[in-house]
């Protein structure tokens, strides 16, 4: 069976981990804070030291952490998983990143003889702990198909979309919509409340109605109860606006709402709530309107 590395047991690379341990596969582990790799280990999971020893113990590494940055760090750096190279060696970087910076970082595996293929997902912890992410994947054809069972036991939705650049750049465009329609629903909550109602029932009408979404059916519910235990942290989803905002200026396209929103998730992260849930953009906006 396919030899997996994870790199970034944050809270998405812990349960897509899980979910290949269970799914009987062998899972070499890293991660730059120790302690993260622990709940994996317990489960079947072999633990190393360096980005390099997952390199060497694995057929295909898939990478799970921040940013672009942070992805050059584990890939690049020293005890990086080039140093760890051998023959057949695949890796898949499934953090959200900029389009541009998944095309120079898949040109550097290139010239240092490694495959490299992007696979951004849709889905947080709470899907992935069942292999039931939706993944878009961008790179060499020939590559994926050889890792096919490994994506289709992540994913339960997976859509190849071409050269390197192209996965990212939908899934930017993907987490737009999140952004907005946490923001939609937490001004509307936000509206309903100071009108002097029950948010419950503008949620009861809004679920009625075509504008309904997942996340107006479901995570809406935990909101409206300050439930912000996070699946995927604000400052993460910040972090993605800054890369969507920087992504349009390359392209030369006006973006001006992604803009406005950037600017209300920095304000709420410098207000002190980055590392709550990016659905707590509800709790910020509580807070101002006190
Ligand atoms: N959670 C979701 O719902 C979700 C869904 C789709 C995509 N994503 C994307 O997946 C990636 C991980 O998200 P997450 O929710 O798992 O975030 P997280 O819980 O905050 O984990 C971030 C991970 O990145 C690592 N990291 C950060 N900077 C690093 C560096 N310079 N060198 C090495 N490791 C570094 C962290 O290591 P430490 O523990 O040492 O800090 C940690 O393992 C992000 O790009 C995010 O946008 C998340």
């Amino acid at each position: 069976m396919t030899k997996v590395g994870i790199i970034g047991t944050g809270m998405l690379g812990e349960a897509v981990g899980l979910h290949l341990l269970d799914s009987k596969y062998e899972v070499t582990v890293y991660n730059r804070t120790k302690d993260k790799i622990e709940n994996l280990v317990k489960h079947g999971a072999i633990a190393v030291e360096t980005p390099k020893d997952v390199a060497e113990k694995s057929d295909i590494v898939i990478t799970v952490v921040k940013d672009a940055s942070a992805v050059s760090d584990v890939a690049f750096g020293n005890d990086g998983i080039i140093h760890g190279r051998h023959d057949g060696l695949t890796v898949a970087d499934m953090s959200t990143i900029n389009p541009n910076s998944a095309k120079e970082i898949s040109q550097k595996f290139s010239d240092s003889g490694i495959s490299f293929l992007e696979i951004p997902v849709m889905g947080g912890p709470n899907v992935a702990i069942d292999g039931k992410l939706v993944m878009m994947i961008s790179g060499n054809e020939k590559t994926y198909e050889k890792f096919s069972d490994v994506f289709d036991t992540i994913a339960e939705k997976t859509f190849f979309l071409g050269e390197s650049g192209t996965a990212h750049s939908i899934k930017l465009a993907m987490n737009l919509q999140i952004a907005m329609l946490a923001l939609s629903l937490s001004e509307g909550i936000t509206l309903t409340r100071k009108a002097g109602f029950d948010p419950e029932i503008f949620l009861k009408i809004l679920n009625s109605t075509y504008f309904k979404t997942g996340m107006s059916e479901k995570k809406a519910y935990r909101m409206i109860k300050d439930n912000f235990e996070p699946t995927f942290t604000l400052q993460n989803l910040k972090k993605d606006l800054d890369t969507i905002n920087e992504a349009a200026e390359s392209f030369n396209v006006e973006l001006s709402m992604s803009k406005m929103a950037s600017k209300v998730y920095q304000n709420a992260m410098d207000a002190g709530f980055g590392d709550i849930d990016y659905t707590g953009i509800l709790a910020y906006l509580k807070k101002i309107n006190q």
